[in-house]
């Protein structure tokens, strides 16, 4: 079931995400947090880490959701490098309590499923924060990917990497991807997805009201218990 909360604007967003976000980390003495990459989670982030200033987050561990296939986690390009910078450093949370997906993992199938491994091993994911693709994408399952799918390499539609380009300069652009699958994400206790601004506007209405499809993968949130979705008014009514 999704729970929309109606937000003004990006700034609201953000303050909304964190607040929802502090109260269920504080609220638990273990917790594991799917965090997303992207333009929309990074002022949740930082709203979320002016919270949590001073409070030690020992008990909190972190996973990511997608990597570009060999990237490392010293190129600042990687998702890796972006949690470190949005996530574990301004939460103050040490890389020992952070399973990033490793990029540059010789055998990314293999990579796969040590991911999956390392989720199961963890107990699960207590919250899995998302973004909206354009086109219906969550983590990196672009369209056409089914619903039982688990952690997999995928080759990124011209869409998703035109919406990622501004991050992928000073470098030769990925053409694929290691993500958790939908299944793994369905997996998680509860989802909280953000989506912001009026390019969304079409994606998030086909979210919300279009048909459960793997032609639009975020559709498929249709059918977790728990889903608290923050949209922004821009996002909602274009
Ligand atoms: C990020 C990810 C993507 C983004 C989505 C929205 O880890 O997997 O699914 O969440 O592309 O991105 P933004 O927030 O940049 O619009």
């Amino acid at each position: 079931m999704i729970n929309l909360v109606q937000v003004h604007d990006a700034n609201q967003l953000a303050e909304t995400a964190a607040d929802h976000l502090f109260s269920l980390i504080t609220t638990r003495n273990r917790f594991n947090l799917g965090c997303a990459t992207g333009t929309t989670p990074v002022s949740a982030y930082k709203a979320l880490a002016k919270r949590v200033r001073g409070r030690a987050l020992d008990h909190v561990f972190c996973f990511n959701l997608d990597e570009y296939v060999g990237m490392s986690k010293t190129d600042p390009r990687s998702f890796a490098a972006y949690i470190q910078a949005h996530v574990l450093d301004p939460l103050g949370i040490s890389p020992t309590h952070a399973r990033l997906w490793q990029g540059d993992a010789p055998d990314p199938v293999a990579e796969c499923q040590a991911y999956e491994a390392a989720i199961r091993k963890q107990g699960g994911i207590d919250c899995q924060i998302l973004g909206l693709g354009l086109n219906g994408h969550i983590a990196f399952n672009e369209p056409g990917t089914p619903e039982d799918s688990r952690s997999h390499v995928i080759q990124l539609t011209t869409s998703t990497l035109e919406q990622n380009a501004m991050y992928l300069a000073g470098g030769a652009p990925p053409t694929h991807a290691l993500t958790i699958g939908i299944a793994t994400i369905m997996a998680a206790r509860e989802i909280v997805i953000l989506v912001s601004g009026i390019k969304k506007t079409s994606a998030l209405d086909r979210l919300c009201n279009g048909s459960i499809s793997s032609a639009f993968p975020a559709s498929f949130l249709r059918h977790h218990p728990r889903v608290t979705l923050i949209a922004d008014q821009a996002a909602i009514n274009g």
